[in-house]
């Protein structure tokens, strides 16, 4: 069962558990701000918005929790899609939203399921700490996810959290993992470790931006 774990421990999830919205929200119910909040958008995500120069486009956000992130992505201009399948992550992130500016709508829904409707409908495919969260088993199709979701020319952006312990979530993923799982579908843009993170978690990020081919 979830406890009230420090920030960023693993949760001791078995594999199986960490499918099911109820695992979550469980956590959530436990906590108003699990481990994994950090309460403020991924530095990282505030650094490529000010900096890459990119055109705004519709962004799907896996994963969004309290919705840090998709409100910020609206704040620049994007039509931001966050998706999440625990009830009260979706409930808070609407409470959080009340007044935010831009165009941005949160969805309770297994990420998964989105192949089905949204096929090739986003320009941008935005990842923090979603693919630590999932059963590692299913790493290669959260890829195929991506690559569905993504128009092409699409840019898939965000961050690889590879923390270097053991169990999870967040369930570590090293470099050499990512490329091994991207490099076969996308041009792979940037894999690096981002000076952009929290305290916590810094030096631990690989920031990633890897484009669906056309
Ligand atoms: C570690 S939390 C991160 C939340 C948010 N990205 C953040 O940084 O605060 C992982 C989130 O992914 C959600 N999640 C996990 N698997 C999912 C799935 N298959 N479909 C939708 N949401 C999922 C969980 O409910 C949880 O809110």
């Amino acid at each position: 069962m979830p406890t009230g774990a420090p920030p960023d421990s693993p949760e001791d999830g078995s594999d199986q558990e960490v499918s099911k919205p109820d695992y979550w929200n469980a956590i959530y119910l436990e906590n108003e701000s699990p481990g994994w909040n950090i309460g403020q958008p991924a530095p990282a995500l505030i650094h490529w918005l000010e900096n890459a120069g990119a055109k705004p486009g519709r962004v799907c956000v896996p994963g969004c929790g309290y919705g840090h992130d998709v409100r910020l992505l609206a704040e620049h201009g994007f039509d931001a899609v966050g998706v999440d399948f625990a009830p009260l992550a979706v409930a808070r992130a609407n409470e959080h939203s009340i007044g935010a500016p831009g165009k941005f709508e949160f969805r309770q829904a297994d990420v998964f399921e989105l192949t089905k409707t949204e096929h090739e409908q986003f320009d941008y495919f935005y990842e923090y700490t979603c693919f630590v969260a999932l059963e590692p088993s299913r790493r290669a199709e959260y890829v195929q996810l991506a690559l569905s979701v993504l128009k092409p020319g699409g840019l898939l952006i965000g961050c690889f959290y590879n923390h270097g312990r053991e169990g999870g979530p967040p369930f570590d993923v090293t470099r050499e993992e990512v490329l091994a799982l991207y490099e076969p579908h996308f041009e792979i843009r940037t894999l690096e470790v981002t000076p952009h993170s929290i305290e916590r978690r810094a030096g631990h990020e690989l920031w990633a931006e890897f484009a669906k081919p056309t």
